[in-house]
């Protein structure tokens, strides 16, 4: 059977992803950006942002001869999908910000009207319910060979290729049922085993996406406060907590680890757009509007640990281990270090800062105003406190040894609960949701 050829519009972190993907497959692809220097990059094999498997995938591809890139949107025309994974960020005021997706839709009429074929436009981006049938279809509407579904993405940043390889459920929203067959033909040419497939209208596909990421925002905004009552609870561990619950089948194992609050370019963004979206219907969003809060007030926990050792004062030297919003991706989009940095220098105190990963980012932020260190020693030497704010594994390893030799003080602040507190009894062990012993 011949592969299908497919395009995808936006090559941020989701369609870089499926490019990738699809290319070392084998389907010929074209990743279509209007980032000159994005593509520069991927045309000699380089990603613009970490991601496991990412670079080695985009190498292959190209040395296959299976992957091109370019700003050229009329190349669509030598496929015969079209994903369409351009960003829908947040406006100031916290709603989705539609204007990219308008453009390129508004871009594909004027390419499509002449195409004498049949061609898919597959909507990945996430977009708030009844953003398909009122805005991109009356952009598309006369276009009699043109079909449109929704088919969210549900991959995770820093496990996008096995994602992509496992998805749970291929969800498509559609209007016409040859166009959800189209979008299946591809997948079983794609899939060695077909996963389960959800077919629905298109709103109802938009509205899975929103209640998927809001559903995990839920489960941490649940678990975080849980974490902050056991904090009050001598001797009482919020880790314990999680295992005991998530053995229940009714809960699942899954986003119980409290921390922080969640950060990254989807649950905090998607989660407000909901809420601005639905806030025409009257107090129906006030849920979701509480877990949103609770992540809001989740980096204070850290400042009051600080406070409650005495070392939120002008001065004191603060060793930050973990910068990405979670663990194997250099990301730092509503990342709880950025926050976290930017209110202690505003209490004059001496920042230096290790990652594994984000570190450049990092410094693209703070400039010269803190110190940045390529070695975990470095970064705690002479420090008042360590404060762990992402779980990479490097961290997980930290000895007591390693930390008494070199900091200044025994302090250490464990704000993702992935350090064993019974290693630590000669510190000043304070952690999320770890009640006082
Ligand atoms: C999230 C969803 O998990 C994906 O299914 C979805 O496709 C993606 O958004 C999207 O809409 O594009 P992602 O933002 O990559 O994926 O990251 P998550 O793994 O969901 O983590 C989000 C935040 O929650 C991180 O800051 C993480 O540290 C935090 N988290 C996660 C916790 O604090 N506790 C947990 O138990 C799990």
């Amino acid at each position: 059977m011949k592969k299908t050829k497919i395009s995808i519009i936006g090559l941020g972190f989701v369609g870089l992803s499926i490019a990738v993907t699809n290319a070392r497959e084998g389907f010929e692809t074209i990743g279509i950006d209007s980032n000159k220097a994005k593509l520069k990059n991927l045309q000699i094999g380089k990603a613009d942002f970490f991601e496991p498997k990412i670079s080695a995938y985009l190498k292959e591809s190209i040395k296959k001869n299976k992957v091109s890139f370019t700003e050229n949107l009329n190349q669509i025309l030598k496929t015969d999908l079209t994903f369409i994974t351009v960003g829908t960020p947040s406006t100031k005021d916290g709603k989705i910000d539609l204007t990219s997706l308008k453009k390129v839709v508004s871009d594909l009429y004027k390419i499509l009207k002449n195409k004498p074929k049949n061609h898919l436009i597959i909507i990945k981006s996430t977009v708030v319910p009844t953003t398909t049938s009122k805005v991109v279809l009356p952009i598309l509407k006369k276009l009699k060979r043109v079909g449109v579904v929704v088919n969210p993405e549900f991959l995770r940043e820093g496990n996008a290729i096995n994602d992509l390889f496992k998805p749970h459920l291929i969800v498509i929203g559609y209007d016409d049922e040859k166009h959800c067959k189209t979008l299946e033909k591809y997948y079983k040419q794609f899939y060695k085993k077909m996963p389960e497939v959800l077919r629905t209208n298109h709103t109802t596909a938009e509205m899975i996406k929103y209640s998927n990421n809001a559903f995990l925002a839920t489960k941490i905004s649940f678990i975080n406060s849980i974490a902050n009552i056991c904090q009050q609870l001598p001797l009482v561990d919020v880790n314990t907590i999680s295992y005991a619950i998530g053995k229940d089948p009714r809960i699942g194992s899954q986003f119980l680890q409290a921390g922080p609050g969640f950060g990254g370019s989807c649950l905090p963004k998607d989660l407000s757009a909901l809420i601005k979206f639905t806030d025409k219907f009257h107090g129906l969003n006030n849920f979701f509007k509480a877990v949103q809060n609770v992540n809001k007030l989740q980096t204070s926990q850290v400042v009051q640990m600080l406070k409650s050792l005495k070392l939120f004062n002008s001065k004191k030297v603060i060793a930050i281990l973990g910068l990405a919003f979670k663990k194997d991706t250099d990301d730092l989009r509503e990342a709880v270090s950025v926050k976290l940095v930017k209110n202690l220098l505003k209490n004059q105190m001496n920042i230096r800062v290790h990652d594994p990963m984000a570190l450049d980012n990092f410094r693209k932020i703070f400039k010269n105003k803190i110190t940045y260190c390529s070695k975990i020693e470095d970064c705690i030497r002479g420090a008042n406190c360590c404060i762990i704010l992402t779980e990479w594994d490097v961290y997980k390893k930290l000895e007591s040894k390693l930390l008494r030799k070199n900091m200044k003080e025994p302090n250490i602040i464990d704000a993702r609960r992935i350090l064993i507190p019974s290693k630590f009894n000669d510190f000043n062990f304070k952690a999320i949701g770890l009640g006082p012993s």
